[in-house]
């Protein structure tokens, strides 16, 4: 199917966007990307948000290259080439060294097209997803059937996660050479079916402060941190693992909130201290508590990652009310452009004491709702050669 025999050989795979319910936050050895701590995650469904990306290998190509996005970028990236290596290696260790004719040849140069059918702008970390289907790709096109979130992890430690559907944990590892430093299913994207995400949209703008450099000052400054990484998260760990397999939204909902929390305290623990959050964030959070509080109960439960978008989560009969209580706590866009995109949500009245309790005009900014329906699964194979990203030239 890859017609390697013609010299030209392609293979197209899609991934998926993964958001931390435990979060992954600090290093312990910045090469091989392992982690402090265990991270747990929930991965959203491809309909909503996902990475395209298609590898190709010819005897013809002169160079490896690379294109994000529809524009030529930096192969030369330390992430992209350690993946590429990794990659290659396993390939090689297959063979058991001996070149097989029938398999690709390993020294041909590679082509690689990606694409997000999210707009990079809009802020949401493609990192993982992008890392994911990059090695999803490549091991398609060398024909590698093991499991490689251990290669996904040196692209970006998230991205070890976007390797599986459903919920899925980052084992910390204990190992100086990371070989146990691996993602898991904990349950498939079946398991829960009512859970939904959605993803208010804040700011596209780049982030102050990237993750790779903030985590790394953080290790090196906050206690709070080597705290949370030794203590606290062994505890939540297994405490969320017991909520997920009880489906108890109660409970996943408070402990997603208090690890968000926490760790944006060990940003502000961190010297200097890093801002993720902002007024718009803090108004959303606030918005989120007195909702919950209303009802007695948690409804719904917000995450934040090294930005100032918000992650909802919610079950499926709590959304059109909240959607509603966000749309009349934000003030429309002075463009009046598309505040919801894509997402079927039925309309909610709202009731009078709802409104005086939980909606609050006059909010400095509407976010865009940018909205991922459910957990869905990890990387898929695409099967349609039209859907490649690179033509049969091998470029985009
Ligand atoms: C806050 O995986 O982007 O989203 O390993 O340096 O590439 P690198 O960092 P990255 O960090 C993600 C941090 C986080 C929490 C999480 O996803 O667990």
């Amino acid at each position: 199917a890859m017609a390697a025999e013609r010299g030209l050989a392609m293979a197209t795979c899609t991934a998926p966007v993964n958001i931390a319910v435990i979060k992954y936050w600090g290093k312990r050895d910045t090469d091989l990307i392992l982690p402090i701590n265990s991270s747990l995650s929930v991965t959203l469904h491809q309909d909503q948000l996902k990475t395209t990306t298609t590898a190709a290998a010819s005897r013809d190509f002169t160079e490896d290259r690379l294109w994000l996005n529809g524009k030529e970028a930096d192969v030369g990236h330390p992430r992209v080439q350690a993946c590429l290596r990794e990659v290659r290696r396993l390939a090689r260790k297959r063979r058991g060294g001996g070149e097989d004719t029938a398999a690709l040849s390993l020294s041909y140069k590679i082509h690689i097209a990606s694409e997000n059918n999210f707009p990079t702008a809009a802020g949401l970390a493609s990192s993982a997803a992008g890392y994911a289907c990059l090695v999803s790709a490549l091991a398609r096109l060398y024909g590698l059937e093991e499991e490689l979130s251990e290669v996904a992890r040196r692209g970006s430690g998230s991205a070890c996660r976007s390797m599986f559907g459903g919920f899925v944990e980052w084992q910390r590892g204990e190992r100086p050479d990371g070989t146990d430093s691996l993602a898991l299913q904990v349950a498939p994207e079946t398991h829960w079916p009512e859970l939904r995400v959605l993803i208010l949209v804040v700011s596209g703008e780049k982030k102050p402060v990237g993750s790779t450099a903030g985590m790394q000052t953080s290790v090196e400054t906050s206690p709070l941190l080597k705290h949370r990484a030794e203590v606290v998260v062994p505890e939540r760990l297994a405490q969320m693992m017991q909520h997920i397999r009880d489906r108890d939204f109660e409970g996943f909902g408070q402990l997603a909130m208090r690890d968000s929390n926490q760790f944006h305290a060990t940003c502000l623990d961190t010297f200097p201290p890093i801002f993720y959050l902002t007024d718009v964030s803090r108004h959303i959070i606030a918005l989120a508590h007195r909702y919950n509080a209303h009802h007695g109960h948690t409804k719904v439960a917000y995450t934040f990652d090294a930005g100032p978008n918000a992650v909802i989560f919610a079950l499926a009969d709590t959304v059109a009310e909240f959607v509603e209580v966000v749309r009349r706590s934000f003030p429309p866009a002075t463009n009046g452009d598309g505040f919801i995109r894509g997402l079927p949500v039925g309309s909610a009245a709202l009731s009078q004491e709802l409104v005086a309790a939980v909606v609050s005009m006059g909010l400095p900014r509407v976010p865009d709702l940018c909205p991922a329906p459910q957990p869905g699964p990890g990387p898929q194979l695409v099967d349609d050669p039209s859907q490649h990203l690179l033509g049969a030239d091998g470029l985009p």
